[in-house]
Parts: structure tokens; sequence; C-alpha cells
């Protein structure tokens, strides 16, 4: 199969007039996000918790794509420093228009051995933490009357829920509600907010915390997906920047899963029928006929 979908969409400089905060940016889908931007022309900031990994990252990704990125230490938990991170980015870019909401927390845990505090760790960092950054943000844009984008990363389950991932379920969910609200509210201002919900995208992060040891194995995450595969980061990035750019002018509100048809094959009520072999529906098909 000729993998276009690993290709990048955009070859120009699609976002040479943007200047985008990723959250997150350090590692993984949010490193590849962010790398994307670059490539095509915008002046990036990555920020997350740990500014020796930002920097070594920073450099890697200045080498990669010949790109502009300042690495910001900032923990999005607390709304001081995301102040000091935005002042940062004016200070060095002259201004901002463009935030991805990315950095995220999780773990896999039945929810009664979570402690209350385990429980608030994984809410602040992903629905306080984005709250933080679009709060500070769009104060910013509507006193500046900037045009500006805010691009929320979700997942499926903000809309399904899922067991043993309670409280970012319970945090997705809350930041798609942002989304959606803050789209209306908002676009008198000319802030566009969208989100994307991607299914499986294998990272380190993730892995790591969702399918620990041998879980990888013992449940292989590509056959919960129709198209029998997981995502590769540079398609998320594609999608990515298509939100981002001006190219989506039109779209505000939006979440966009991302999934393979991963959350629809365990939603439909009769999806388990694909186990039944080709050669057994003529006998089925009879014995159905036969009850009229
Ligand atoms: C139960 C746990 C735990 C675990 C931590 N805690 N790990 N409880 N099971 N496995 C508890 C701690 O005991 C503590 O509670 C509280 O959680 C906070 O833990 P800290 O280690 O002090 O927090 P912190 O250093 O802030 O680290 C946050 C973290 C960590 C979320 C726990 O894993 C982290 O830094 N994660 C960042 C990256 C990440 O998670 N990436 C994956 C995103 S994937 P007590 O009560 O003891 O003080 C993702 C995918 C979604 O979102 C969709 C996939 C399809
Ligand atoms: P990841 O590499 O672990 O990314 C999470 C990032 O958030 C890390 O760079 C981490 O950096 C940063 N972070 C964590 N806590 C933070 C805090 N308090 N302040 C600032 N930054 C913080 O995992 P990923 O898989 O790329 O996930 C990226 C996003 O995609 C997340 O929103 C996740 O929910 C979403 N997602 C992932 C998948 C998937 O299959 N991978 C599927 C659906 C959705 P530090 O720890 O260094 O601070």
């Amino acid at each position: 199969m000729d993998k276009q979908f690993s290709k990048p969409m955009f070859h120009g400089k699609e976002l040479e007039d943007k200047v985008i905060v990723v959250t997150g940016g350090g590692s993984g889908l949010g490193k590849a996000m962010a790398a994307y931007f670059m490539q095509l022309g915008a002046r990036v900031v990555i920020t997350s918790r740990n500014l020796d990994k930002l920097k070594s990252t920073a450099a890697e990704m200045e080498d990669q794509t010949g790109g502009k990125v300042l690495p910001v230490a900032c923990d999005v938990r607390d709304y001081e420093q995301v102040e000091a991170m935005l002042q940062q980015t004016v200070e060095t870019y002259g201004s901002v228009n463009g935030l991805l909401n990315n950095a995220a927390g999780n773990f896999i845990s039945p929810t009664e051995r979570l402690s209350a505090h385990a429980f608030d760790t994984i809410i602040d960092i992903v629905l306080k933490g984005s709250k933080n950054c679009t709060l500070a943000f769009g104060k910013y844009w509507i006193e500046k009357k900037m045009p500006a984008t805010v691009l929320n990363i979700v997942t499926t389950y903000a809309f399904t829920g899922s067991a043993f991932v309670v409280p970012s379920a319970t945090a997705k969910a809350g930041v798609l509600a942002m989304t959606r609200s803050l789209a209306v509210e908002w676009a008198k201002y000319n802030i566009r907010m969208n989100a994307i919900a991607p299914g499986p995208f294998p990272t380190k992060g993730a892995w790591d915390r969702l399918l620990p040891g041998d879980l990888k194995e013992k449940f292989d995450i590509s056959k919960k997906v129709p198209l029998r595969r997981v995502g590769e980061h540079q398609e998320l990035a594609n999608l990515a920047a298509y939100l981002m750019s001006d190219f989506s002018a039109y779209i505000n509100g939006e979440v966009v899963t991302i999934d393979g048809g991963e959350w629809l094959q365990g939603a439909g009520e009769f999806n388990m029928l694909e186990q039944i072999p080709s050669q057994l529906w003529d006998m089925l098909e009879a014995m159905i006929r036969s009850k009229k």
C-alpha cells in the first residue's frame, strides 16, 4: 500500500504567519505536531515541566526542520507559570496567535484504588491546564483584538467515557465542553476553538502508562481498529496543521476524530458479527428467511 498518510500534507509555508505554543511539545505527539508546524514556517514554543528535555528536543527540531522553536518550562497547572510563559513568548516573537493544548497526564487504574490527590493530578494537568492556557491566551487576544486559533487534543473517550482511565475521561470531556462553549462565545473576537480526538497513536509517554509490561502484547490495540492499524504521528500532524491554518477558517467548535473507526467498532450493537466467517452467512440467511 502507498502510505500517503504518513507523508506531509502541506509542502509550503502554510503557517508562516503563525506563532504557536504547543504545551507538552517536548515529547510524543506534541513534538511531532510542533515539528511539522515549524516545517511549515510557524515560529513555535514548546513547553513542559522539564527544561533540559525541552532544550535538547528543541535543538533536534531546529536541526530537522530549519525552523525556530523556543523551549519554555511551564507547569500548566499553575496559572502564574502560564502567564509567564505567554509573556516570554510575546517578548521573543512579538505576538502569538495559536495555542495547542496537548499536555496531559494519565495512567490506568481501577478508580477505587486512586487517592483523591491522584484523581486531582490528572484533572489538574488536563482540564485545569487547558483552562489555564486558554484563559490566559484568550484574555491577551481579546485585549489586543487579535484573531487566533486554539486546538485541544482530547480523545474519543471524551464522548464515550472509559473504564480504568476515569480521571482522564472526566477531564477530556471537560476540555471538549470548553471547546464547544468558547467556540460560540469567542467567535465574536475571531478566536476559533477546535479539538482533535485521536485513537491509538503509540508514544512512549502514553504506552508506558496505559499498556505497561506485557499488556502491549496481551492486547493488540490494532485489532480494536476496523482499519487494523494504529495511527502514524505524521497523519495527526497533518490534521493539526490544517486545523491551525487559515484553510480551516470556517471550522469552529468541531471535534475531529482520527481513530480508524475504533470507537464506533466498540459502539455498534451488532459489530461483533465481524467475527462470523463469510461461509456461514448463507446458512444464517436461510434461517432468517425460514422464519417468515
Ligand atoms: C495510582 C498513582 C499512580 C498509579 C501516580 N499516582 N501514579 N496512583 N496508580 N500508577 C498517584 C501518586 O501516588 C500521587 O498521589 C498522585 O498520583 C500524583 O503523583 P505524582 O507522581 O506526585 O504526580 P506528578 O509528578 O505530577 O506526575 C503526574 C503523573 C505522571 C500523571 C502521575 O504519570 C506524569 O508526569 N505524566 C505525564 C505524561 C503522561 O501521563 N503522558 C500520557 C498521556 S497519554 P498521592 O495520594 O500518593 O500523593 C493520554 C492518552 C489518552 O492522555 C488516550 C489514549 C487512547
Ligand atoms: P506524552 O509524550 O506523555 O505527552 C504528554 C506531555 O505533557 C509530555 O510532554 C509532558 O511533559 C507534558 N506534561 C505533563 N504534565 C504537564 C504539566 N503539568 N505541565 C506541562 N506539561 C506537562 O504523551 P502523548 O501520547 O504524546 O500525548 C499527547 C496528547 O495526546 C495528550 O493530550 C494525550 O491525552 C493525547 N492523546 C494521545 C493518544 C495516544 O495514543 N498517544 C491518544 C489520544 C490522545 P513533562 O512530563 O516533561 O512535563
